[in-house]
């Protein structure tokens, strides 16, 4: 059998680096950028090439692994009770790297499935979820868990790590820009950052992380009631605070100012931040001068996303 699998990427609206600390926060995916895993049989035992991920690749037989995608077949495999398993499995991903948009997760859920397909297995994506998380300690260090719900249940979700998972739907159709800075970042060194300053400064750190979360309900209350001045307003504000907290960057600052004057309702840093992406609401008349002015100020890549309608 021949086919693919697939994964998409994902964007955090509000609440990063808070919720790595069981705070909520909201999270959207991106179906239109995905993690793409074709396969197909071979008479040799299990290949898998990432032409997109600079020098990965994985075989059959090179054991446990310290690499992502290594990782990631390893546990599938024995997760699956699959042994022997044969055929040839290519990545290919639109998400760009180490941007705040979860390509790990979505490399790692599309494999999970190609694998799961070669196997001739169903993997719930509940199961699914569990392994991902696994390997997005090596992405990550100590995830929260919300790019891997986000990525394999392809949902609009409010999280709180340990607390079930709610979907949300807009009663219409939102409309967002994600525009890279061009620069990549780590996740696990902000989130390390973050960790070191909560040692250093608990006091202080705490109380911005409480500010970063503290808008979480009320954005998810505008977001179902498809408040978008309100949500915009909320979404520029978490810039702030993530500023504060040291994770900005002075482009990405630059990216969510030019963003609010051309009219963007909001903008702010998504996921890790000190580089990646910033996410700007944008109502459907502004969405043009918003993305000129995104180019205008640097923009490497401009992507559009949905939400709802
Ligand atoms: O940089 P990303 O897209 O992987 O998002 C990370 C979000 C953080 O809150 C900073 C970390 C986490 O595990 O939740």
């Amino acid at each position: 059998m021949r086919g693919s699998a697939s994964a998409p990427g994902k964007a955090i609206l509000l609440g990063e680096h808070a919720v790595v600390y069981t705070k909520p926060a909201l999270a959207i995916p991106l179906p239109q950028l995905r993690a793409v895993a074709s396969f197909r049989p071979a008479e040799q035992p299990l290949t898998i090439q990432a032409a997109d991920l600079p020098g990965r690749s994985w075989q059959w037989g090179a054991g446990d692994s310290s690499d992502p995608l290594g990782k990631m077949a390893t546990l599938s495999l024995r997760h699956l009770g699959c042994d022997a398993p044969k055929g040839e499995i290519t990545i290919r991903s639109a998400i760009p790297i180490a941007s705040g948009l979860g390509s790990g997760a979505a490399v790692s859920a599309a494999l999970g499935r190609a694998i799961a397909a070669l196997c001739h297995v169903e993997i719930p994506n509940v199961e699914l979820n569990a392994l991902v998380y696994e390997v997005e300690k090596l992405h990550h260090g100590t995830p929260s868990g919300i790019d891997n719900r986000t990525v394999v249940f392809e949902q609009p979700i409010y999280f709180q790590r340990g607390q079930p998972i709610e979907s949300i739907r807009p009663p219409r159709r939102l409309n967002f820009l994600l525009a890279d800075t061009g620069v990549p970042a780590l996740t696990r060194e902000t989130v390390a950052a973050v960790r070191r300053l909560l040692r250093e400064e608990p006091e202080r750190t705490q109380s911005q992380l409480d500010q970063i979360a503290s808008a979480v309900d009320s954005a998810r209350a505008a977001l179902e009631a498809a408040d978008v001045f309100r949500l915009g307003a909320m979404m520029t504000a978490n810039h702030g605070f993530l500023r504060d907290l040291g994770v900005s960057s002075p482009a990405l600052d630059t990216l969510a100012t030019a963003a609010i004057q051309a009219g963007a309702l909001g903008a702010k840093l998504s996921g890790g931040g000190r580089g990646g992406h910033i996410i700007a609401l944008v109502e459907a008349d502004t969405t043009w001068s918003v993305r000129q002015a995104l180019q205008t100020a640097g923009a490497l890549r401009i992507h559009a996303a949905s939400l709802g309608g």
